[in-house]
Protein backbone atom coordinates (compact mmCIF):
# COMPACT_ATOMS: atom_id res chain seq x y z
CA UNK A 1 0.00 0.00 0.00
CA UNK A 2 1.16 3.56 -0.74
CA UNK A 3 -0.30 6.95 -0.41
CA UNK A 4 -2.14 8.41 -3.07
CA UNK A 5 -0.10 10.95 -3.96
CA UNK A 6 3.04 8.81 -4.38
CA UNK A 7 1.30 6.74 -6.53
CA UNK A 8 0.47 9.94 -8.65
CA UNK A 9 3.90 10.73 -8.61
CA UNK A 10 4.96 7.20 -9.89
CA UNK A 11 2.67 7.10 -12.46
CA UNK A 12 4.26 10.30 -14.18
CA UNK A 13 1.12 12.17 -13.08
CA UNK A 14 3.02 15.59 -11.55
CA UNK A 15 5.27 15.93 -8.78
CA UNK A 16 4.19 14.88 -5.30
CA UNK A 17 3.31 18.38 -4.38
CA UNK A 18 1.58 18.83 -7.53
CA UNK A 19 0.36 15.17 -6.97
CA UNK A 20 -1.73 16.53 -3.62
CA UNK A 21 -2.79 19.86 -5.17
CA UNK A 22 -4.60 17.38 -8.11
CA UNK A 23 -6.35 15.16 -5.20
CA UNK A 24 -7.40 17.89 -3.00
CA UNK A 25 -8.97 19.69 -6.12
CA UNK A 26 -11.24 16.49 -6.65
CA UNK A 27 -9.60 15.17 -9.63
CA UNK A 28 -8.81 11.77 -8.25
CA UNK A 29 -10.97 8.72 -8.32
CA UNK A 30 -9.73 5.67 -6.68
CA UNK A 31 -12.36 2.34 -7.54
CA UNK A 32 -14.90 5.30 -9.02
CA UNK A 33 -15.16 7.39 -5.74
CA UNK A 34 -13.73 10.51 -5.69
CA UNK A 35 -10.54 11.01 -2.94
CA UNK A 36 -9.87 14.21 -1.91
CA UNK A 37 -7.74 12.59 1.52
CA UNK A 38 -4.15 12.93 0.97
CA UNK A 39 -3.09 9.88 3.29
CA UNK A 40 -5.69 7.77 1.59
CA UNK A 41 -3.59 4.38 0.55
CA UNK A 42 -4.08 2.13 -2.40
CA UNK A 43 -2.09 -1.16 -3.48
CA UNK A 44 -1.78 -1.89 -7.65
CA UNK A 45 -5.19 -3.74 -7.16
CA UNK A 46 -6.65 -0.22 -7.23
CA UNK A 47 -8.07 1.41 -10.14
CA UNK A 48 -7.06 4.89 -9.76
CA UNK A 49 -8.48 7.50 -12.22
CA UNK A 50 -7.09 11.76 -13.08
CA UNK A 51 -9.80 13.84 -14.72
CA UNK A 52 -11.57 10.34 -15.72
CA UNK A 53 -8.12 8.76 -17.27
CA UNK A 54 -7.27 5.45 -15.36
CA UNK A 55 -3.37 5.41 -14.66
CA UNK A 56 -0.86 2.52 -14.88
CA UNK A 57 2.47 2.70 -13.40
CA UNK A 58 4.87 3.32 -16.24
CA UNK A 59 8.90 2.87 -16.78
CA UNK A 60 10.15 6.17 -15.16
CA UNK A 61 11.79 8.43 -18.30
CA UNK A 62 14.55 10.85 -18.31
CA UNK A 63 15.27 13.30 -21.26
CA UNK A 64 17.23 16.46 -22.01
CA UNK A 65 15.76 18.67 -24.35
CA UNK A 66 17.52 21.25 -26.36
CA UNK A 67 14.73 23.97 -25.92
CA UNK A 68 14.05 26.75 -28.51
CA UNK A 69 12.62 30.08 -27.76
CA UNK A 70 9.10 30.60 -28.42
CA UNK A 71 7.96 27.39 -26.24
CA UNK A 72 6.38 27.48 -22.93
CA UNK A 73 7.91 25.17 -20.63
CA UNK A 74 4.80 23.23 -18.81
CA UNK A 75 3.17 19.92 -19.69
CA UNK A 76 0.01 22.00 -21.36
CA UNK A 77 -1.40 25.71 -22.30
CA UNK A 78 -4.50 27.09 -21.80
CA UNK A 79 -4.48 29.41 -24.41
CA UNK A 80 -3.03 26.37 -27.04
CA UNK A 81 0.96 27.75 -27.22
CA UNK A 82 3.52 24.76 -28.00
CA UNK A 83 4.99 23.62 -24.74
CA UNK A 84 8.12 21.77 -24.35
CA UNK A 85 5.88 18.48 -23.94
CA UNK A 86 3.50 19.27 -27.15
CA UNK A 87 6.70 19.26 -29.17
CA UNK A 88 7.94 15.62 -28.08
CA UNK A 89 7.60 12.54 -30.33
CA UNK A 90 4.23 11.39 -29.61
CA UNK A 91 5.26 7.91 -28.39
CA UNK A 92 7.14 9.85 -25.47
CA UNK A 93 4.29 11.91 -24.79
CA UNK A 94 2.40 9.12 -23.50
CA UNK A 95 4.69 8.75 -20.90
CA UNK A 96 3.40 11.91 -18.94
CA UNK A 97 6.27 13.66 -18.77
CA UNK A 98 7.00 17.22 -17.43
CA UNK A 99 9.72 19.68 -17.58
CA UNK A 100 12.27 19.78 -14.25
CA UNK A 101 12.20 23.11 -13.76
CA UNK A 102 11.29 26.20 -16.07
CA UNK A 103 12.58 28.24 -18.53
CA UNK A 104 11.03 31.01 -19.86
CA UNK A 105 9.14 31.48 -23.12
CA UNK A 106 11.85 33.26 -24.29
CA UNK A 107 14.96 31.26 -22.99
CA UNK A 108 16.59 28.55 -25.16
CA UNK A 109 18.83 25.78 -23.97
CA UNK A 110 19.21 22.79 -22.03
CA UNK A 111 16.20 21.68 -20.24
CA UNK A 112 15.33 17.94 -18.61
CA UNK A 113 12.07 16.09 -18.85
CA UNK A 114 10.91 13.10 -16.45
CA UNK A 115 7.62 11.70 -15.03
CA UNK A 116 9.46 10.97 -12.21
CA UNK A 117 8.24 13.79 -9.33
CA UNK A 118 10.69 12.75 -6.54
CA UNK A 119 13.79 12.89 -9.28
CA UNK A 120 12.75 16.61 -10.14
CA UNK A 121 12.06 17.58 -6.83
CA UNK A 122 15.37 16.66 -5.69
CA UNK A 123 17.23 18.59 -8.63
CA UNK A 124 14.96 21.83 -8.04
CA UNK A 125 13.61 21.60 -4.79
CA UNK A 126 14.73 24.14 -2.29
CA UNK A 127 17.76 21.99 -1.32
CA UNK A 128 18.92 21.17 -4.25
CA UNK A 129 22.72 22.82 -4.69
CA UNK A 130 23.30 21.47 -8.74
CA UNK A 131 24.77 23.79 -10.82
CA UNK A 132 22.93 26.22 -13.73
CA UNK A 133 25.32 27.27 -16.20
CA UNK A 134 23.55 30.95 -18.59
CA UNK A 135 25.42 32.82 -21.13
CA UNK A 136 23.68 36.03 -20.60
CA UNK A 137 22.83 39.27 -23.67
CA UNK A 138 22.92 42.13 -21.51
CA UNK A 139 22.21 45.81 -22.99
CA UNK A 140 24.95 47.90 -22.24
CA UNK A 141 28.49 47.68 -21.52
CA UNK A 142 29.22 45.84 -18.16
CA UNK A 143 32.06 46.44 -16.58
CA UNK A 144 33.73 43.79 -14.06
CA UNK A 145 31.91 46.07 -11.18
CA UNK A 146 28.88 44.38 -12.83
CA UNK A 147 30.29 40.94 -12.58
CA UNK A 148 31.38 40.90 -8.92
CA UNK A 149 28.13 42.44 -7.69
CA UNK A 150 26.36 39.29 -9.21
CA UNK A 151 28.88 36.83 -8.12
CA UNK A 152 28.65 38.20 -4.63
CA UNK A 153 24.87 38.62 -4.47
CA UNK A 154 22.49 41.02 -5.20
CA UNK A 155 19.04 41.51 -3.69
CA UNK A 156 16.24 40.52 -6.73
CA UNK A 157 13.20 42.11 -4.27
CA UNK A 158 13.17 40.81 -1.07
CA UNK A 159 15.88 37.91 -1.28
CA UNK A 160 19.67 38.28 -1.78
CA UNK A 161 20.70 35.42 -4.28
CA UNK A 162 23.43 33.27 -3.41
CA UNK A 163 27.41 33.30 -4.80
CA UNK A 164 27.85 33.08 -7.91
CA UNK A 165 30.27 32.53 -10.64
CA UNK A 166 30.04 35.54 -13.05
CA UNK A 167 32.39 36.60 -15.62
CA UNK A 168 32.38 38.74 -18.98
CA UNK A 169 32.70 36.60 -22.47
CA UNK A 170 32.49 39.35 -24.86
CA UNK A 171 31.86 43.13 -25.25
CA UNK A 172 30.20 44.03 -28.32
CA UNK A 173 30.96 47.95 -28.41
CA UNK A 174 29.10 48.52 -31.82
CA UNK A 175 25.71 46.94 -30.41
CA UNK A 176 26.31 47.98 -26.55
CA UNK A 177 25.84 45.06 -25.31
CA UNK A 178 28.30 42.45 -23.72
CA UNK A 179 27.89 38.26 -23.13
CA UNK A 180 28.61 37.34 -19.61
CA UNK A 181 28.21 33.89 -18.11
CA UNK A 182 26.94 33.15 -15.14
CA UNK A 183 26.72 29.58 -13.10
CA UNK A 184 23.91 29.88 -10.54
CA UNK A 185 23.03 27.01 -7.69
CA UNK A 186 19.76 28.25 -7.09
CA UNK A 187 16.92 28.98 -9.20
CA UNK A 188 14.40 31.69 -8.34
CA UNK A 189 11.95 32.74 -10.69
CA UNK A 190 13.04 35.06 -13.38
CA UNK A 191 16.44 34.69 -11.03
CA UNK A 192 18.87 35.45 -13.70
CA UNK A 193 16.86 38.23 -15.92
CA UNK A 194 15.76 40.03 -11.75
CA UNK A 195 19.38 39.93 -11.03
CA UNK A 196 20.78 41.84 -13.95
CA UNK A 197 17.49 44.14 -13.38
CA UNK A 198 18.83 44.55 -9.78
CA UNK A 199 22.68 45.68 -11.08
CA UNK A 200 20.56 48.21 -14.07
CA UNK A 201 21.58 45.65 -17.46
CA UNK A 202 18.68 44.48 -18.40
CA UNK A 203 18.76 40.87 -20.19
CA UNK A 204 18.25 40.92 -24.17
CA UNK A 205 18.87 36.85 -24.53
CA UNK A 206 19.06 34.20 -22.17
CA UNK A 207 20.67 30.74 -22.97
CA UNK A 208 20.82 27.39 -20.32
CA UNK A 209 24.32 26.00 -21.52
CA UNK A 210 24.13 23.15 -18.76
CA UNK A 211 22.74 21.87 -16.28
CA UNK A 212 24.81 19.84 -13.76
CA UNK A 213 26.47 18.25 -16.29
CA UNK A 214 23.81 18.43 -19.19
CA UNK A 215 24.50 20.35 -21.98
CA UNK A 216 22.87 20.69 -25.80
CA UNK A 217 25.71 19.06 -27.05
CA UNK A 218 24.47 17.08 -30.18
CA UNK A 219 20.54 18.13 -29.60
CA UNK A 220 19.08 20.18 -32.41
CA UNK A 221 16.79 22.84 -31.35
CA UNK A 222 14.04 20.94 -30.31
CA UNK A 223 15.43 17.94 -30.29
CA UNK A 224 15.41 15.46 -27.22
CA UNK A 225 17.36 12.30 -25.50
CA UNK A 226 17.30 10.19 -23.23
CA UNK A 227 19.91 10.53 -20.42
CA UNK A 228 22.24 7.54 -19.77
CA UNK A 229 21.73 5.92 -15.88
CA UNK A 230 24.86 7.48 -15.18
CA UNK A 231 23.82 11.16 -16.25
CA UNK A 232 21.00 10.46 -13.71
CA UNK A 233 22.97 9.49 -11.01
CA UNK A 234 25.08 12.21 -11.27
CA UNK A 235 22.76 14.43 -11.27
CA UNK A 236 20.83 12.99 -8.13
CA UNK A 237 24.77 13.61 -6.42
CA UNK A 238 25.12 17.04 -7.46
CA UNK A 239 22.11 18.13 -6.18
CA UNK A 240 22.53 16.29 -3.40
CA UNK A 241 26.43 18.44 -2.55
CA UNK A 242 26.23 19.89 0.18
CA UNK A 243 25.82 23.95 0.13
CA UNK A 244 29.00 25.50 -0.03
CA UNK A 245 29.47 29.17 0.24
CA UNK A 246 31.95 29.75 -2.54
CA UNK A 247 30.74 28.09 -5.75
CA UNK A 248 31.94 26.78 -8.04
CA UNK A 249 33.83 24.51 -10.36
CA UNK A 250 35.38 26.76 -12.89
CA UNK A 251 34.66 25.46 -16.43
CA UNK A 252 37.29 24.47 -19.09
CA UNK A 253 36.80 25.64 -22.44
N1 LIG B 1 16.43 32.85 -15.17
C1 LIG B 1 15.53 33.56 -15.88
O1 LIG B 1 15.36 34.76 -15.65
N2 LIG B 1 14.87 32.96 -16.88
C2 LIG B 1 15.05 31.65 -17.19
O2 LIG B 1 14.41 31.15 -18.12
C3 LIG B 1 15.98 30.91 -16.44
C4 LIG B 1 16.65 31.55 -15.43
Amino acid sequence: MERLQKYLARCGVASRRKAEEIISSGRVKVNGEVITEMGYKVSGNDTVEVDGEVLEIKDKIYLAMNKPRGIISSSNDEKGRKTVVSILPKEIQDYRVFPVGRLDYDTKGILLLTNDGEFMNTLVGPKSNLEKEYLVRVDGIASRDVTKKIAYGVDIGGYTTRRAFCEIVEVDNEHKSTLIRVIIREGKYHQIKRMFEAVGYPVKHLTRVRFGEITTEGLKEGEVRYLTPHEIKRLVAMSKESSKDVIIHKVDR
